[in-house]
This record gives C-alpha cells, sequence and structure tokens, in this order.
C-alpha cells in the first residue's frame, strides 16, 4: 500500500505490567520482547476532509474517545497549529485482541507523522515518543528488544532463530484494555509486588540465556513470567482473568507436545489468545502436530 508506514507487532518474553511513572512512562520492571514480523499495522495520515479530525481502523470510523487519545498522544510532538487530519490504519493483526496491536498501531503511527509532518525523527527519537502512546511499542522498533525501568530501550542480540505461533482462542476485541487492566492490578493485586521482583529477576535470567542462546531456559523464563502476570489479575480486586477455559486447553496441548519431546513454550498477554515460541527449525513439524490438536485458527507470526 503505497505511503502507508508500517509498525510491527511484539510479544514480551518477560512482560511489563504496570507503570512506576505515568509521565513519562516508566516500566515497574525492565522487560523483553520478540518483534513478529507479520502481523503489523499500516498508517497513513492524509489532511481531513470533514472539519474535524478521523481515525479509521480498517475503515471502520473511531468513536470520539479512540480519535481523542490518537490526537492527545500526537499533540505531544506535532506542530500545536495544523490542519484536521484523518489517521487511516489497517491492522493485519486482530485489534484488542492480546496480540499487540497497540504496539504495532503506535509505532506505525508515530512513523506516519513523521512523515507527514516532515518531522525528520531519528529512530531513537521516535522509541522515545513510542513509548508514551503505549508503553510496549517501543520495543517493536528492534527484533529483540529490553525496555529498561530509566526509559531507555536497548536492542538486544541471540543466535537461536525464533518462530511463534497463536492458538487462536478469540480474537474480539477484549471487555478490559491492557492499560485499565494493568493500573487495576498495580492498584489491588496481592501478589503485584511479588510479581515485580520475579520480573526483575527473569530479566537478568533471561538476558543470560538469550547470551547462552539457551532455548530450554528461554522457554521456561518466558512461560513462567507469562503465569505470574496473569496471577496478578485474579489476585486484583474485583479479581478477573483475562484466559477462558481454550486458553487452559492451548496451553495444555503445549505441554503435552513438550512432554512428547517438542520444544515448545506458550505466552499469553492481555487477552485469552496462546502464543507458542519455538525455534524457527521446527516450525514445520510443530505446525502439523499442533494443527492435530489444535481444531481451531492457528496463525504464524514469523514465516
Ligand atoms: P492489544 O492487546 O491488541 O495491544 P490493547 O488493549 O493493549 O490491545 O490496545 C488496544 C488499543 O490500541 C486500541 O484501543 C487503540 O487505542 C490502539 N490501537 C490498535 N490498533 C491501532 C492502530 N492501528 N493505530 C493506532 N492505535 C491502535
Ligand atoms: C500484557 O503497552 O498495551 O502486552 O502502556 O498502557 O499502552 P500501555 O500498555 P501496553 O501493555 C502491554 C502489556 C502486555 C505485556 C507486554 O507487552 O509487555
Amino acid at each position: 500500500m503505497d505511503g502507508y508506514s508500517l509498525g510491527y507487532a511484539n510479544i514480551a518474553l518477560v512482560k511489563y505490567w504496570g507503570k512506576k511513572s505515568k509521565d513519562p512512562v516508566l516500566p515497574y520492571n525492565p522487560n523483553i520482547s520478540l518483534r513478529l514480523d507479520n502481523l503489523l499495522s499500516k498508517t497513513k495520515i492524509e489532511k481531513s476532509l470533514s472539519n474535524e479530525d478521523e481515525f479509521y481502523i480498517n475503515d471502520e470510523k473511531q468513536g470520539p474517545e479512540e480519535v481523542n487519545k490518537m490526537i492527545k498522544f500526537i499533540s505531544k510532538f506535532t506542530p500545536v497549529a495544523r490542519e484536521k487530519i484523518c489517521i487511516k490504519s489497517y491492522n493485519t493483526v486482530p485489534t484488542a485482541a492480546g496480540l499487540s496491536s497497540s504496539s504495532s498501531g503506535t509505532m506505525a503511527l508515530v512513523l506516519a507523522c513523521n512523515e507527514y509532518f516532515k518531522l525528520n525523527k531519528s529512530t531513537q527519537e521516535m522509541v522515545e515518543i513510542a513509548k508514551e502512546g503505549s508503553g510496549s511499542s517501543c520495543r517493536s522498533f528492534y527484533k529483540l528488544a529490553a525496555w529498561l525501568e530509566d526509559g531507555s530501550v536497548e536492542e538486544l542480540s541471540c543466535k537461536l532463530d525464533f518462530g511463534m505461533m497463536v492458538l487462536v482462542v478469540n480474537e474480539d476485541r477484549k471487555k478490559i484494555s491492557s492499560r485499565v487492566a494493568m493500573e487495576q492490578c498495580v492498584q489491588t493485586s496481592t501478589t503485584f509486588a511479588s510479581w515485580v521482583e520475579k520480573a526483575k529477576k527473569d530479566f537478568v535470567l533471561m538476558k543470560e540465556a538469550l547470551k547462552e542462546a539457551d532455548f530450554e531456559k528461554i522457554g521456561e523464563i518466558t512461560e513462567s513470567n507469562a503465569l505470574a502476570m496473569h496471577e496478578t489479575t485474579t489476585t486484583s480486586s474485583p479479581s478477573f482473568t483475562f484466559l477462558t477455559e481454550e486458553s487452559h486447553r492451548a496451553m495444555d496441548i503445549v505441554k503435552q507436545l513438550r512432554s512428547q519431546g517438542y520444544k515448545c513454550y506458550f505466552t499469553m498477554d492481555a487477552g485469552p489468545n496462546v502464543k507458542v515460541l519455538y525455534l524457527k527449525e521446527d516450525q514445520e513439524k510443530l505446525h502439523e502436530e499442533i494443527s492435530k490438536l489444535w481444531n481451531k485458527k492457528i496463525i504464524l507470526c514469523m514465516e
């Protein structure tokens, strides 16, 4: 699509779940993610043909709350005096289903603003800007990224070639956004403090495991970190969960395959869908085996 800027989804291996500061946005714990190159958003900005700012996702006009959220964000780094604009975005990733549309969408929006308003920002500057729109989006600028407690973003590397697939439980918009959910957990979860402690340790262990290219260790940390994050939802008040019976069935499939010798691990974000981490070289065989057990949609994220 001509003139569109691309932003990519990313999935955290060590999650960001809680803001230590909202302005600037700083995470409680350092976190690490893997970018998914074929789950993305494409965004273009045009002059609005009406006398109001507009925002479309997949040709669907967004309501005032979403428009205001986008405009409030872009007003932080675009000219104060400007004509009304129309933000046109297409998501190949399901929107607000726990598959990181906020990251891909925010990255694409920052790049589109850079083009339209001729801001001439460097990648580093855009990384800084992006996290004020959605924290996790700052990691989408790098294949493997770490977002640290002081707000800086580091590019990491690993010798392994990862693959990720999504066992789709539900592609619908979630009822509670990541932002609202994490804030509720920060405020009320009885396991929030222990989550932060664990996540800080997981971060150190994950960096080591990536350096050593120890896939088993990477997978184990990924799973236990996701489970600890999700525990903060059930221990919050009121208690809630993003996971459904089908999410648990998907997790069981991954465990079953692992007991049969397949190297695969699960992780879940703010939604019911289950992502499976594996080594790229195992993709074909693993996909074949998972397809026998999971009769719903599977998305291959890193082909
Ligand atoms: P997800 O799990 O998909 O990241 P979130 O609840 O964290 O879901 O974020 C969903 C929000 O991300 C949407 O309500 C919208 O504000 C933003 N978003 C989604 N797609 C786009 C897009 N293409 N451009 C800009 N923002 C987007
Ligand atoms: C569960 O980055 O969407 O996906 O900063 O409020 O926009 P805001 O939150 P967001 O939260 C992501 C939460 C997560 C974990 C992760 O990606 O690290």
